[in-house]
């Protein structure tokens, strides 16, 4: 197995005078890749998705996520955390259908399927021709994916970014969510100008993990919740959408309120 250090920040080295940058890395290093973490990264590498992590673009409390590359390319490798046990991110109907998939006994499970989970809606997503990272592969607790993005940095977050049209940005977004809705069959389940990027003024919907198939009985609530979120978020830019128009146009109004009788 290669070091550490040969995958993982390799041009940290180079940047040894900056001591506060080292010092974060090195942090990070330690949180985030344990020794089956770092197996998984190498083995990735091996399989040719990637030749090294560089930095991390964003990191929290269930997981991070860094810039790696590969050739002349740019990826993205979400990682997430093993040891918590404070996942906010297993909302009970996207868990119980975790459950039915896979044989998840213990924790790290759990978290290895909700890997798979996310890689598996990327695929679909990308299917359907919904924007989103295509995804390239995982292992274990490492997904390989699509990094949105140039050489100057990642994306910024829909909810930090200079929208020059929100018209425009609407009905992007509606274009979006009913290929996710009516083509991928799936609800987002936490769709917000937070998991939401804004590249070269058009979306890519992120963190999919919790997706939920639109005929599950809560998937109408969901998407009405987040639509109306977003609406206030986009009646904010100048551009007043109503939550119940929004829902048609994606198709959402035809979703079952209740599940079906027995
Ligand atoms: N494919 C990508 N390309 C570029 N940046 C990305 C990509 N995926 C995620 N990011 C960045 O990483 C951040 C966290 O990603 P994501 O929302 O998937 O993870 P998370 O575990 O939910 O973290 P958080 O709790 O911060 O939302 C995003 O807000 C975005 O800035
Ligand atoms: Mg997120």
């Amino acid at each position: 197995m290669p070091r550490a250090d040969q995958l993982v920040f390799p041009s940290r080295r180079e940047r040894w005078e900056d001591r506060r940058k080292e010092g974060t890395h090195r942090k990070l290093l330690d949180e985030f890749f344990d020794h089956p973490t770092l197996l998984a990264v190498s083995r990735l590498v091996n399989q040719g998705l990637l030749d090294s992590v560089d930095f991390p673009i964003s990191t929290g409390k269930e997981g991070g996520v860094f810039r790696a590359t590969r050739g002349t390319e740019y990826r993205a490798v979400k990682i997430y955390r093993i040891g918590n046990t404070t996942f906010r991110h297993l909302p009970p109907y996207a868990l119980e259908e975790l459950r039915q998939q896979t044989s998840v006994r213990n924790f790290g499970g759990l978290i290895i399927g909700w890997t798979r989970r996310e890689h598996t809606i990327l695929s679909r997503l990308a299917d359907a021709g919904v924007r989103a990272p295509h995804p390239y592969g995982h292992l274990r607790n490492v997904l390989v994916m699509e990094f949105i993005g140039d050489e100057r940095g990642a994306a910024p977050r829909l909810k930090d970014a200079v929208v020059e049209d929100p018209a425009a940005l609407y009905e992007d977004l509606v274009a979006q969510i009913r290929a996710m809705l009516t083509g991928a069959g799936l609800v987002h389940g936490d769709l917000s100008p937070y998991n939401t990027l804004y590249w070269q003024d058009r979306v890519v919907l992120i963190d999919v993990a919790q997706a939920i198939r639109s005929d599950h009985p809560q998937a109408k609530a969901l998407l009405e919740r987040d639509l109306t979120h977003y609406a206030k978020f986009i009646g904010r830019l100048g551009y007043p959408v109503d939550p119940a128009d929004f829902l048609s146009a994606v198709g959402g109004d035809r979703l079952a309120a209740k599940p079906a009788e027995e």
